[in-house]
């Protein structure tokens, strides 16, 4: 037997993290959630595919903490087992973001109310930063993930069919909708971008009249 290479381990145990679409707009909107926003925007392109991107008006990720947002098991929720016992937020074991980096190619846009502009920041696979530049973008955070499984051949086949693509696109709907319920008070919107040809009639409902859940298609 050989020990495997630190890199595959990563790759490995990332996909094991992240397996999907849905799963990475789940992370993404919890962490929103844990972040205080009122207000998240999710948009996806080519199904998630070729772009997944979630911003928020929550209260941002400090300039200290930046250079470990994304390295796996860096996490601002807890800092010992025993708060496990009293947990207030989704998150709390510091993989998400560190796993996505592993298997797609991430950029975090942030500003807390101390910054006086925001920060966009892009990370290598292992999590860290290799560049940073201003950005226009008010508070909060935005996380765009591109190229989904781009490195994980066998993750990006369960999306060669747009069959497939569509039933993922329908998990993506109902967990919106399932924020949405729970949420009352939540601006979401969910926008879908489109690579011409490609035409989808999809709809949502509303079970609540007062929620405003807003869903376009471009
Ligand atoms: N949308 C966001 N707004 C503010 N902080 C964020 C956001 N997303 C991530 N973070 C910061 O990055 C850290 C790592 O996120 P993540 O990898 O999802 O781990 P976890 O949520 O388990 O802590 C979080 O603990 C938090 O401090
Ligand atoms: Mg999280």
């Amino acid at each position: 037997m050989k020990q495997l290479p630190p890199d595959t381990v990563r790759l490995l145990s990332s996909s094991q993290v992240i397996t999907s679409v849905v799963n990475v707009v789940k992370e993404l909107i919890e962490n929103s959630l844990d972040a205080g926003a009122s207000s998240i925007d999710v948009k996806l392109e080519n199904f998630g595919l070729d772009r997944i991107e979630v911003r928020d008006n929550g209260q941002g990720i400090k300039a200290v903490d930046t250079p470990v947002m994304a390295v796996r098991h860096f996490t601002s929720k807890i800092c010992r087992h025993e708060d496990l016992e009293h947990l207030e937020t989704y998150g709390f074991r510091g993989e998400a973001l560190g796993s996505i980096c592993a298997v797609a190619e991430v950029a975090v846009t942030t500003k807390t109310e101390e910054d006086e502009i925001s920060t966009q920041y892009t990370m290598d696979l292992t999590g860290k930063i290799v560049s940073q530049k201003p950005s226009h973008l008010g508070q909060g955070t935005t996380v765009s993930v591109m190229k989904l499984f781009k490195n994980l051949p066998v993750r990006r086949q369960c999306f060669s069919s747009t069959k497939k693509c569509k039933e993922e696109l329908k998990k993506v709907q109902d967990l919106l909708m399932a924020y949405a319920i729970i949420k009352p008070e939540l601006r979401l919107i969910f926008s879908l971008m489109q690579p011409l040809g490609v035409r989808l009639s999809l709809q949502m409902t509303f079970p609540l009249a007062e929620n405003p859940l807003q869903f376009f298609i471009y």
